[in-house]
This record gives structure tokens, sequence and C-alpha cells, in this order.
């Protein structure tokens, strides 16, 4: 990422201020940044506080003595190796859909070839207008990309969806479209992650404390690397990663549907999901009653949704995940075989700072031929690299890039 040339547009939205801070972290991440501001982000931001974060003079339409220079769009618009405008107003996304180049930010725009990114930003009500929605959609189909804005307060007084994602969110996805590695460009990724619960009665359920960290992080890593990401997950307790299509299955049985649905389309398949092994016999349909005596639940085995696709897949790579407590390497080894599986990433969840809720994990990677590779402590986003730098060294993966 260093040394690279990165234009970032500020328009005339209340979360012009943010920009400042982007700017900042691009710069310190070694980024040649530059600037250019609407006429309407001079009322919220001024230039000299992001040309002395920048480093680099900020472009107005009309320059103010010393706060900005005009220079011609082009030369900027081909200099550029990523265009981000943060936020990006309803007004600009609108021109922009239309080819309005009215203004410099909108004429470098039109003459760029670099990738532009846009993070809408504004009352819910705009956002929400199918006028923006069909602009967004028709950028996003000629190829633009998007940060969709979070849903919460927002400066109007109301609340919503219009929040600018924040700044890291935001990092993130710049650090993605300048990333050179795209080793997943084209590939189909299902990956699954979070715990699944089975019913007891209406208020009551089996389940187990799985967070969907580590799914989440490889889904996000695949996405990064170009892949084309179907997630789904079952209960979880942090933020989904954005970029991927996100699908909800909470119960086993619905995991396993959903995951059949994509499956023959998919070329990597991933399941990081703690999916439950067993589920209660029968639901009750209304509440246990609390009584005096013990009470005992049959458990009935859940479906085997790894086993099933290790025995219909065909071109996919199927990748699953063990979580052990004893005999870990025997257990994974024997696992590997009976499902069918390319990799297996084995964890022993008792052990400190490994397996759920927590940040890091501490993992073996069996492959078919025998071979175990162990790794340290690592965190959940080290882990997803890796996992997804051994899925792209084995020939089959190769051999789909073939193929297609
Ligand atoms: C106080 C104030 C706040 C505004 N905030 C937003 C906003 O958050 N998002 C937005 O799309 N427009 C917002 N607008 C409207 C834009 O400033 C207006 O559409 C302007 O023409 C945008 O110009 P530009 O896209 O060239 O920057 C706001 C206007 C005012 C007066």
């Amino acid at each position: 990422m260093v040394g690279k040339t990165v234009i970032v547009g500020v328009t005339g939205g209340i979360a012009a201020y943010k920009a400042a801070e982007l700017v900042s972290s691009l710069v310190k991440k070694g980024l040649n940044v530059h600037v250019i501001l609407t006429k309407a982000a001079l009322d919220f931001i001024t230039p000299l506080t992001l040309e002395t974060l920048a480093k680099n003079p900020v472009l107005v339409d009309e320059p103010t003595g010393s706060q900005g220079i005009y220079v011609p769009h082009i030369d900027l618009a081909l200099k550029a190796e990523l265009f981000v405008v943060v936020p990006a107003t309803a007004n600009t996304i609108a021109k922009i859909a239309t080819g309005i180049a009215d203004n410099l930010l909108t004429s470098t725009i039109l003459a760029t070839k670099a990738p532009v990114l846009l993070a809408p930003s504004m009352n819910v009500n705009m956002y929400e207008n199918p006028i923006t929605q069909k602009n967004i959609e028709f950028l996003k189909s000629i190829g633009f990309h998007f940060i969709e804005p979070e849903e919460g307060f927002l400066a109007c007084g109301t609340v919503g969806k219009g929040r600018l994602p924040a700044i890291p969110v935001i990092l993130e996805e710049i650090e993605r479209l300048l990333c050179l590695k795209k080793d997943f460009q084209g590939k189909r990724v299902i990956v699954t992650a979070g715990g699944t619960r089975e019913a007891i009665d209406p208020v009551r359920y089996i389940g187990n404390r799985s967070s969907g960290k580590m799914g989440f992080a490889i889904a996000k890593e695949a996405y990064k690397r170009g892949a084309q990401v179907t997630l789904i997950a079952g209960n979880t307790t942090v933020e989904p990663p954005q970029g991927v299509k996100l699908i909800r299955a909470f119960s086993t049985e619905k995991m396993r549907d959903e995951v059949l649905k994509v499956f023959p389309d998919a070329d990597v398949v991933i399941k990081a999901a703690a999916v439950a092994d067993y589920k209660p016999k029968t639901v009750e349909q209304s509440k246990i009653k609390k009584g005096e005596q013990n009470l005992t639940i049959e458990l009935c085995p859940t479906v085997d949704i790894l086993k099933e696709l290790g025995k219909i897949k065909d071109k996919q790579i199927l990748v699953g995940f063990a979580a052990e407590t004893d005999q870990v390497a025997m257990n994974a080894k024997k696992k590997l075989e009976e499902k069918n599986l390319d990799l297996l990433v084995a964890n022993d969840v008792s052990k400190e700072g490994a397996g759920f809720e927590v940040d890091t994990n501490i993992v073996s990677i069996l492959y078919r031929n025998g071979q175990v590779e162990e790794f340290p402590l690592l965190t959940k986003a080290e882990i997803a690299t890796l996992v997804l730098d051994r899925i792209a060294a084995l020939p089959r993966f190769e051999c789909q890039v073939k193929e297609s």
C-alpha cells in the first residue's frame, strides 16, 4: 500500500469533519493523499485542516488564497490508484450517476479510471428515497464500490440508516481495494459461522458459546482477496463483516438447508460454525413449567452437514473446523477422513487463548496426505489469512482457476 496515490473527495454532508481522521490515517499508512472538496464541503470543514493532514495542497473549485489551488482535473484523475468520497452526499451520488461534471470533484471522477469507493451519509429518508437507491444500484452495476451507511442516531435528530461507518471500517475497505493479493478473485466462497440453537420449547434452547469471530474473520479475508462470499451465520455476538452476502440460519437444520442451496455453485466451503451435535427429540409446544421433579430431555443427533457435503462434493474444496477438548489430533484426523475434507483446522478449546469468544486461537491444520501443521497463539484474523493461503496452495484450487 505504501506510496500509492489516493484521492479523497469530501462533499457537503454533516459527516465531512470525519474526513480529517480518514486523511490522517491514510497518510500514517504511507499513502500519497490528495483531497478535493466541493463548494458545499467548505461549509463543514476547512481546507487548512485537510491540507495540514494530507501534506498536499487541497483542491477546491474556487481557490481561496493559500487555502487551495486549482489544477487540471485530468492530471489528478490519471495519478489516482483509488478514489474515495467520504462522505458522499445524495447530491454528489446523483451527479456521478448521471455524469454531471459541474465541479472539480465530479469531473475528476468522470475522468478517472481508478476504482471509486463512495461512502454515502445522509438523513435516512434521503438514503432510502428510491431516487438515491436507484442511483446507488446503477453505480454498483457499473463497478463503483460502496460502503453501506450504518443504522443509528442521525445528526438531523432521527434514527435510521444513514450514519457514516467508523473510519477503521472505511480504511479496511480502502486496504481491500488497494490490496494486490486477489487470489480469490472470481471464487465463490461459502463460510459458516457462529453457533446453532436447538429449541427445547418456545423460549429455551440448547446452544453453545461460539461468537462467530473465527468465521467472520475468514469471510472478511476471503472478501478482501476478491471472493464472492456467502456467509451463513447462526447465533453470533459480533458485527458481521461488510461486503459479504449474509444469511441467518439459527438451527442446524436451517443451516443445512441454506448451505445446500448455495453449495452447487461454490468453489470453496469453509465450515467454521459450531453446529449442535444433538437436539431435543421433541420440541414442546408450550413453555415447560418449573416443577419439583428432575426433568429429562431426550436428545437425538442433528443432521451432519459436513458429512453430507463431503459425500456430494464435486469441484468444491471443503474445509472443516474441529473444536476438541481431548485427543485433538486423533479426533481431527478421523473427522478429516470420515467427512471427506480437503483441510481440517483443529483447535483445543480447553487451551488458554483458544476457541470460543476470544480474539485469538491456537490451531493445527491437517491435510489429506497426513501432514499436520501446528501454529502458535495467533489472532483469528491471522489464522484466517493462513487458512486461505493454505486453500489457495491446494492443487485443486489451481485446477479451478484453470477451468474458470
Ligand atoms: C446543515 C446541513 C447538513 C447537511 N447534511 C447532509 C448530509 O449529511 N448528507 C447529504 O447528502 N446532504 C446533506 N446536506 C445537503 C447538501 O449540503 C446539499 O445537497 C449540497 O448541495 C451538497 O453539495 P455537494 O454534493 O456538492 O457537496 C446538508 C445541508 C445542510 C445545510
